[in-house]
């Protein structure tokens, strides 16, 4: 017969740990979003050996005084739920990215957690938790005006059979600078570094907190090209609002991972927004092919709840008609409003097909649609007339130029399209045939192209 037995704190710590903490990326993410609860403006993140051996942040925030750095470490102790007038504790009233008093207990029961701390015009404190063991809080070195510092190293020393789940070095570097982009991205107003065996592979500047300063920081974490061939989105219905930058549908992707979604400043990876992005884009991309995008749901926190999943990652919405609708509707109206625009490696690629030398690029790649690499390592410069050479042919024409094309051009206008001749208004290429001549309309024909 069984026996009926409480489980010891250091036991019930590690159980909560398995769901919180995954992997360094989970640990990157849960002291990130710490930092930011606690109003920092600048988040400092070092990682050694993808985060296994070494993980360090330093912000700015308010910190904690030497009985809150004490009650931190506890299970089940948070500064972020307060109960109402009545003594009811609302959980769908959640403003900040942590709620359950669990991130550093776990931590702290997985790996070697230090702690230092400094609240505004008071002594600075340290504490450590080793493997589930505490000692502290003795006095530190001060941090500046006020902000924390934790450093996690050893992380599943405690729990050894964990360390096997861990992938390479490089695959768990590249899912916290993956976790930290998508933080920063809701957070144009907050400044982020990160330095990974030493070197900085991050650095973004705070940029403010409207329309523009979003644009600014999702073109430096997604590049120009990013914002080059996206929209802005902005519609609100019933109190849900949806705003962000959606990719044009000839900007596709091989996969869905540079689709960003974020639900009240929070990244999620929801099943219904992914279903609802797919559903706005079906009637202009393939199957297998997926938009580049960045939307921002933001809405009443008692019509969400955020506290369906272990890491937070996904969400569940009282009315997910409504939800699903606004995102259908607001990408449907932008695309449709930019349907003249074809994105701007496109239109270069449709250029190259139309003219003589074909498809092949000048600089020798592949048509950055057909490369699985993000799209910003293949793009074609915005093919603005004479800015590329690939475009000469469309300079205003010269005696000598044409003399030189006459060879070319003669060659190919018995080709369908025949030989390209001019762009208009970067969206129509007009091209001779043997007989006549014909205007392409470059997106569309892009389209043919792909599918
Ligand atoms: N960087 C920080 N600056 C100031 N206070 C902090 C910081 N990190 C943690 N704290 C304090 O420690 C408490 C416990 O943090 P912890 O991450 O364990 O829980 P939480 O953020 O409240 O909830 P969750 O488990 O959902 O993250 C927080 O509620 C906050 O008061
Ligand atoms: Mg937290």
């Amino acid at each position: 017969m069984s026996t009926l037995r409480r489980l010891p704190l250091e036991t019930i710590n590690r159980i909560a740990a398995g769901e919180v903490v995954e992997r360094p990326a989970s640990v990157v993410k849960e002291l990130v979003e710490n930092a930011l609860d606690a109003q920092a403006q600048s988040v400092d993140i070092t990682v050694e050996e993808g985060g296994k051996a070494r993980i360090v942040i330093n912000d700015d925030g308010h910190g904690m005084s030497r009985d809150e750095l004490l009650l931190a470490v506890e299970r089940h102790a948070t500064s972020k739920l307060a109960p109402d007038a009545d003594g009811h504790w609302d959980l769908l009233a959640i403003s900040t990215m942590g709620f359950r008093g669990e991130a550093l207990p776990s931590i702290g029961s997985v790996a070697r957690l230090n702690l230092s701390t400094q609240r505004s015009g008071e002594d600075a404190w340290a504490l450590r938790v080793h493997g589930g063991t505490q000692s502290g809080p003795e006095p530190a070195p001060p941090l500046g005006l006020s902000g924390t510092r934790i450093e996690v190293s050893d992380l599943f020393f405690a729990v050894p059979a964990r360390l096997k789940f861990l992938k390479s070095e490089r695959a768990e570097s590249m899912a916290i600078s993956d976790v930290i982009k998508r933080l920063a991205m809701a957070r144009p107003d907050v400044a982020f570094t990160l330095s990974s065996n030493g070197r900085t592979s991050l650095r973004l500047m705070a940029k403010g907190t409207d329309e523009a300063a979003r644009l600014a920081r999702l073109d430096d974490i997604l590049g120009r090209d990013f914002a080059q061939n996206s929209i802005a989105i902005d519609q609100e219905r019933e109190g849900v609002r949806v705003t962000g930058f959606a990719g044009l549908p000839t900007y596709h992707q091989g996969s869905n991972r540079h689709q960003y979604l974020f639900v009240n400043g929070r990244p999620v990876r929801d099943k219904l927004l992914h279903g609802a992005v797919r559903g706005a884009y079906a009637d202009f991309l393939a199957r297998d092919r997926h938009p580049a995008l960045a939307l921002f749901v933001d809405l009443d926190p008692h019509k969400v709840d955020v506290n369906v999943h272990p890491a937070k990652a996904e969400v569940r919405f009282v009315d997910p008609g409504l939800v699903r609708g606004l995102i259908v509707g607001a990408l449907r109206h932008g695309l449709a409003n930019a349907g003249h625009r074809a994105s701007t490696t496109t239109a270069g690629f449709a250029l190259g097909r139309a003219r003589p030398e074909g498809a092949q690029s000048n600089d020798g790649n592949p048509p950055p649609y057909q490369s699985a690499a993000p799209w910003s390592q293949h793009s074609t410069p915005r093919p603005s007339m004479g800015e590329n050479t690939r475009f000469a042919a469309f300079d205003a024409p010269s005696a000598h130029h044409e003399m030189q094309q006459t060879a070319q051009i003669e060659e190919t206008q018995h080709l369908p399209l025949g030989a390209a001749r001019a762009q208009v208004h970067e969206t129509y290429i007009v091209t001779q045939t043997e007989d006549g001549i014909v205007i392409v309309d470059q997106h569309a024909a892009h389209e043919r192209l792909v599918y």
